[in-house]
C-alpha cells in the first residue's frame, strides 16, 4: 500500500497520539517529503514536543528541514465560526431580531457536536491549501467524534442537497405570491443561502473525495486491556460509518531486562512484558489490522533526540504515490 498524502492520528487520551503524529511527520521530513504536522491539541504538546510555540498558520519546525507544524485551537476555532455564523446569518435578518438570533447561535455552539464542526471544517481548510505540502499529518484531539466526524461528508453532502431543494421551493413559492410585486421578488440564482449552501455542499464534496481517495487512518494504543477495549470500539465504530483504519500504533511497550538481570525489577519486567507478548498476538489475531509500530517506553518524555529514535520504530509506508 502506498502511503496516502493525508495521514489522521486518533486515540484515546494520553495514548501517544501527539508523540506518533510528530515522530510520523519527522519520518516523512528526513526522506525529503514537505511534511506539515497539524495538532488540535489543547494542551499544545506539539509545542513541547519540538520546544517551538506554533500558532494556526504553518511555521517551519526549528533544526529539522522540510517539517513545518501548525496547531488548532478548538476553543479559537468555535468562536471563529460562530462569530462567521453570526455575521453572515446577521446580514439575512432585520436588526431587531439580531440580538435574539445572537443568542441562539451562542447556545447552538455550546452543544457537544459544536467542537467537532468547527474543527471539521478547519481540518478541510487546511487539507485545501495544502498544495505546497507533500504530507499532511493529523493529530486528532481524543474526543472519540474527531475521526467520525471524517466519514461525514457523504451524509451531509446529502444533507445539504435537500436543504438547497427546500430552499428553492419556498424562493419559488414566495415569488409567485409576489408577483406583481417587483420589489420583494428574489431571484433564485442570486439567492445567498443557496449559494451559501453550494459552497458547503462543494466543500462537503472536497473532503469525501479527498478523505476516500488520500488519507490513511491510525488509531495509537498502549498494551493494556483498557487502551485494546476501547480500540476495538472505535475499529467498530468507525467501521459502521463507512471508515477502515489503516493500522495500529502500539505504544509504551515495556522494555525487556538482560538476560543475567535477576533482580526484583528485573522479575517485574519479565512478567510484564509477557503478558505484553499475549495481548500483541491477541490485537495481531482479533482485528485484522495491520501493527504499523511497536514503541517502547522511554523513561523521559518522548522529546528531541528520543523523537527521531521513536520515528525509527514506526513501520509505516511513508512513500508517496509514485509519478504516473
Ligand atoms: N513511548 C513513550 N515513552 C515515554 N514517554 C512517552 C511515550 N509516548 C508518549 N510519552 C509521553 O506521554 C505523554 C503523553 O503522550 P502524548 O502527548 O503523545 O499523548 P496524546 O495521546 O497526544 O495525549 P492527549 O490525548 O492528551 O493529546 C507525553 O508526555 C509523552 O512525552
Ligand atoms: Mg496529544
Amino acid at each position: 500500500m502506498q502511503g496516502s498524502k493525508f495521514v489522521f492520528f486518533g486515540g484515546k487520551g494520553g495514548v501517544g497520539k501527539t508523540t506518533v503524529s510528530s515522530a510520523y511527520g519527522l519520518k516523512c521530513a528526513q526522506v525529503g517529503q514537505r511534511t506539515l504536522v497539524v495538532s488540535t491539541d489543547p494542551a499544545h504538546s506539539t509545542s513541547d514536543v519540538f520546544d517551538q510555540q506554533f500558532d494556526d498558520e504553518p511555521r517551519a519546525v526549528e533544526g529539522h528541514e522540510n517539517l513545518f507544524a501548525m496547531e488548532l485551537d478548538p476553543e479559537e476555532e468555535v468562536e471563529r465560526h460562530m462569530m462567521e455564523i453570526k455575521q453572515r446569518m446577521g446580514e439575512q435578518v432585520s436588526p431587531a431580531i439580531v440580538n435574539e438570533l445572537d443568542r441562539q447561535i451562542e447556545l447552538a455552539h455550546q452543544t457537544p457536536g459544536a467542537y467537532e464542526a468547527a474543527l471539521f471544517d478547519r481540518f478541510i481548510q487546511v487539507m485545501r491549501e495544502s498544495d505546497e505540502f507533500d504530507r499532511v499529518v493529523f493529530d486528532t484531539s481524543p474526543t472519540g467524534g474527531t475521526l467520525r466526524l471524517l466519514s461525514l461528508p457523504e451524509f451531509l453532502d446529502d444533507w445539504i442537497e435537500r436543504l438547497i431543494d427546500k430552499r428553492s421551493k419556498s424562493i419559488d413559492l414566495f415569488e409567485k405570491a409576489a408577483i406583481g410585486e417587483k420589489s420583494a421578488r428574489r431571484k433564485l440564482e442570486s439567492d445567498p443561502i443557496i449559494a451559501h449552501l453550494k459552497q458547503r455542499k462543494e466543500k462537503f464534496e472536497f473532503a469525501g473525495t479527498t478523505l476516500r481517495e488520500d488519507a490513511d487512518f491510525y488509531l495509537v494504543l498502549n498494551p493494556d486491556e483498557l487502551s485494546i477495549r476501547e480500540t476495538d470500539r472505535a475499529v467498530a465504530s468507525l467501521r459502521e460509518f463507512g471508515l477502515e483504519v489503516d493500522g495500529l500504533v502500539l505504544n509504551r511497550i515495556t522494555p525487556a531486562p538482560d538476560d543475567d538481570e535477576q533482580g526484583r525489577g528485573a522479575r517485574y519486567l519479565r512478567d510484564r512484558v509477557a503478558t505484553e507478548r499475549e495481548r500483541i498476538a491477541a490485537i495481531r489475531d482479533s482485528f485484522g489490522i495491520p501493527l504499523v509500530g511497536m514503541i517502547e517506553t522511554r523513561v523521559e518524555e518522548v522529546k528531541g533526540e528520543l523523537l527521531t529514535d521513536v520515528a525509527t520504530e514506526l513501520d509505516m509506508d511513508i512513500s508517496t504515490e509514485a509519478p504516473a
